[in-house]
């Protein structure tokens, strides 16, 4: 595409740059349309509008293709591990073996909440939501660092650590927490995701047992939700470190953006939704007549994406995921047959078809995290550790932007126009 565009507006020609990005994707510079015309764009929801230039992540949804940092996440998926993967996206290259191990030996260093926290977590009702829980825990944790604040950019390699090490920990304590379990410490000898598991289900008395296939299908989901370009959470952390806030205060921000139904909070959506079809004996068939012909605004959860027109490449891997580690664990489960029964019809239904509606990462994650024994409610707490690299990743952009300022959007103002103010008598 040339480098610039012309077009007419009030019957003047105006001409803007154009942006192309490494793989081929043009944006139309309007940075200086306002100044030149006095016009705005509108574009509710942002469908057709780059909020930034990254170098984190490349989606092609039209093909299917997601790749962290150039690496594809089939790859990725099959031969790196979540921690080796969220060093590449924070840094930008797969780690030496040196930079591996000081890397994990940060995490390790700074998986210790401070003690005081424990008053925070006693403050929350047994009912607390563990997003509820996660989102103001993380605010909370940067109060026990000052620093955080104050030494931003030259403490960034531990803020980072500290914060992927203790999501993990918050999440373990928010998930014991909810079920009135007492806190189990992270070990210094676990790695990651077996940490994670040992301080979610092992005892005081007694640990529990971490088989190899249920940490390495945890660890595969951490690895294919650590970034996905600008989602609706990372617009929010990159909107929250515009201003120039902390790490930990972008991180909650992105945790609250998350846990909407229409985002991550899916996986829980999506689980809930095959429960009610299977109690209600239906094979799926009466469900997706309700979703076709929008009865109470039901939506096949797990399906459909804003940029995936075809295949989101994540379903497909965990979809394959899900007969391995159910095999693996010896177990069945009626719910991924019934899922499966619903990809096999929406798959061959116009209503989907027409609207090129696949199933997206949500729709088979639950499927496994319920068979490794992670409960409803942390679902998509999951996919917020999962995400937490990408997260610091497109923080890290913002605050490394030279020429970053502070997103304020405009608007198209539809409300009253100038109006003299009416005494309360005559109302
Ligand atoms: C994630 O952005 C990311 O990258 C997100 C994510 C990430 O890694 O960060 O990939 C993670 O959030 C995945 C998406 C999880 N959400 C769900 O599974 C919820 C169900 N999906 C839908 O709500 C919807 O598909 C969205 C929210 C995902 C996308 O919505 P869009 O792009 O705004 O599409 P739309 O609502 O304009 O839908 C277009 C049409 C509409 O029908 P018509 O008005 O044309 O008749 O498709 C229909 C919609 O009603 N439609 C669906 C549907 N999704 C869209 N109909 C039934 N079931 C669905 N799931």
């Amino acid at each position: 595409m040339n480098e610039t565009v012309e077009m007419i507006i009030d019957g003047k020609p105006l001409v803007l740059p154009t942006v192309t990005g490494s793989e081929g994707e043009v944006g139309i510079d309007i940075s200086s349309l306002r100044n030149k015309t006095g016009c705005i764009t509108l574009d509710p929801a942002y469908g057709n509008t780059g909020a930034c230039e990254s170098a984190v992540t490349f989606i092609d949804g039209e093909l299917g293709i997601l790749r962290y940092r150039g690496y594809d996440i089939a790859e990725l998926a099959e031969k790196s591990t979540f921690i080796e993967t969220s060093y590449l996206i924070i840094y930008g290259e797969l780690p030496t073996r040196a930079q591996l191990t000081e890397f994990s030996n940060l995490l390790s260093e700074n998986q210790m909440l401070h003690e005081g926290m424990r008053f925070h977590f006693e403050g929350f009702p047994s009912t607390a939501h563990p997003m509820a829980i996660l989102s103001s825990m993380i605010n909370a944790a940067s109060s026990y660092h000052p620093n955080i604040i104050s030494k931003r950019e030259e403490r960034f390699p531990y803020h980072a650590a500290r914060l992927i090490s203790q999501v993990r920990t918050i999440a373990a304590f928010s998930y014991r927490k909810a079920h009135g379990l007492p806190a189990i410490y992270p070990k210094s000898n676990l790695k990651y995701t077996a940490n994670f598991l040992h301080m979610m289900f092992s005892l005081p008395n007694e640990d529990c047992e971490l088989k190899p296939e249920i940490v390495k299908a945890l660890d595969l989901i951490f690895l294919l939700h650590a970034d996905h370009e600008q989602n609706c959470s990372t617009s929010t952390v990159r909107m929250v470190a515009s201003s120039k806030a902390n790490l930990f205060a972008s991180a909650a921000a992105g945790v609250c953006a998350l846990w909407g139904p229409l985002h991550g909070g899916a996986n829980q959506a999506v689980l809930e939704m095959l429960e009610e079809i299977h109690q209600e004996g239906d094979d799926g068939s009466k469900f997706l007549n309700e979703v076709k012909n929008k009865i109470g605004n039901r939506k096949l959860m797990g399906f459909g994406h804003r940029v995936y027109k075809n295949f989101d490449p994540r379903a497909v891997i965990i979809k394959n995921q899900c007969d391995k580690v159910l095999a693996q664990l010896h177990k069945s489960d009626p719910l991924l047959d019934i899922a499966k029964k619903l990809e096999e019809i929406a798959l061959n239904d116009d209503y989907f078809i027409s609207r090129k509606l696949y199933p997206n990462v949500d729709f088979y994650s639950g499927i496994i995290m319920r068979a490794i024994g992670i409960p409803l409610d942390m679902f998509t707490v999951m996919f917020a550790i999962g995400r937490m690299p990408g997260w610091i990743a497109n923080y890290k952009e913002v605050m490394e932007d030279p020429d970053g300022r502070i997103a304020r959007p405009r608007q198209i103002y539809t409300g009253p126009t100038q109006r003299s103010y009416a005494a309360l008598e005559t109302r």
